[in-house]
């Protein structure tokens, strides 16, 4: 099975074609395409939701195309096809920026080879989440080629299966599994029984662990994503073996559920920033590094504890924060040492891409374009 899958639902458009053969799912990657927007939301210290739709709009078909080019799936038509242009116009309606690119490049795209189309239809920010579903609704139109709605945090838990190169086997993993999904938006603790089988047994009551990342980050001066600015600070001050001269909390670390809430440590540091007054650049390093260790001691430690109430033979971690060094070395020691094993994606996909949707897409089932799935759902959970 050939599928195509497009992921538009944070700052990043995503497309890949992806191709699974046999019982042991063996995957090729023929072409993974990612366009970021950091660069434009890092100006305003955020991503702001109507503008990423935008530059969704902007780019999604340009990416597509040079996607199918890559799979070897793009052969140009001498002749123009005649599209219904009408129905694509209604489809696409709120994305003039789109349509237009899509009325110009279509009619010359011979239909390839693919057998499914696969779309992120939450969770994300709505408006674009819709760019990328319209998108594969004007495909699917075109072409007649069924589409698939899939769930994005499905796809963060399959992204481990990928191991850095073009070809890799969906196996089986270790069940049952936990999975901590840990992003700018998400932090889940997520029961896995098998593909198509979670359910979310613990969640952040407030903000997101990237969130929180990210907020510190701004507090101390630094650009939008400040995660891995962040973290490399942190290392800094573990090599330098600076002192630790204050203790931030570690919100929910004893509470019996698996919640829970960043927001409170990101106002402990704000307060410990001002308390502090002038700070120096070692200072800077070791408040990085009390903020990582209380972040990863309480993500460590509801998973362990999650793990350990599930008899989990695996834990699975997805999302932009699942890149984090400190968090990788503490979960993967405490973990090893109860008998889990830990598995993390390569750091490529880490963060969103189309692989992952396309992964999601092949276990999904397809539905008639009319469906109700087929909606943008902001808040979809498992
Ligand atoms: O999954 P992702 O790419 O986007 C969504 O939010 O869906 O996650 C981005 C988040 C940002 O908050 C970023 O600061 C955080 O992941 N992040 C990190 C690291 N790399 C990215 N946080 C901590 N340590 C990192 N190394
Ligand atoms: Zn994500």
């Amino acid at each position: 099975m050939r599928i195509l899958s497009i992921e538009t639902s944070c700052d990043e458009t995503a497309i890949a074609v992806l191709s699974v053969k046999g019982k042991d799912m063996k995957c090729t990657i023929e072409s993974h395409h990612v366009a970021s927007q950091i660069e434009l939301h890092a100006q305003y210290g955020g991503v702001f939701p109507m503008m990423a739709k935008r530059e969704h709009a902007k780019n999604i078909v340009p990416l597509f195309l040079t996607a199918l080019k890559d799979a070897k799936l793009l052969t140009k038509l001498k002749k123009p096809a005649k599209l219904d242009e009408k129905k694509i116009g209604l489809m696409l309606a709120r994305e003039p920026e789109l349509l237009e690119i899509f009325l110009r490049e279509m009619p010359i795209v011979k239909k390839p080879k693919i057998d499914r189309i696969a779309v992120t239809v939450g969770p994300g920010l709505e408006p674009a989440l819709w760019v990328g579903i319209n998108f594969a609704k004007a495909l699917s139109l075109v072409w007649g080629i069924p589409l698939v709605p899939v769930n994005h945090m499905e796809g963060h838990v399959l992204s481990i299966f990928p191991k850095g190169k073009k070809e890799f086997s969906m196996d089986k993993m270790l069940l049952p599994a936990i999975s901590l999904l840990v992003s700018g938006g998400h932090t889940e603790i997520v029961r896995v029984k098998g593909v198509g089988k979670y359910k979310i047994i613990g969640q952040t009551l407030d903000d997101a662990a990237g969130e929180a990342f990210d907020k510190v980050a701004r507090m101390l001066g630094m650009a939008y994503p400040g995660g891995p600015e962040v973290s490399r600070l942190a290392e800094v001050a573990r090599v330098k073996n600076l002192p630790r001269d204050f203790k931030l909390p570690r919100p929910m670390l004893h509470t019996p559920d698996f919640n829970f809430s960043f927001s409170g440590l990101k106002t402990a540091v704000l307060y410990l920033i001002k308390k502090l007054g002038d700070i120096d650049e070692d200072t800077r390093a070791a408040i990085c590094r009390e903020f990582e260790d209380a972040t990863v001691d309480v993500l460590v430690s509801k998973t362990i504890k999650a793990g350990t109430r599930e008899k989990a033979k695996s834990i699975i971690v997805g999302g932009g924060v699942s890149a984090n060094k400190q968090l990788r070395k503490v979960l993967e020691e405490r973990a090893n040492s109860l008998g889990m094993a830990v598995h993390f994606p390569v750091k490529e996909l880490t963060t969103d891409n189309a692989i992952m949707i396309g992964m999601a897409g092949y276990f999904a089932k397809p539905a008639p374009l009319s469906s109700k799935k087929f909606i943008a759902q902001g808040n979809m959970a498992f």
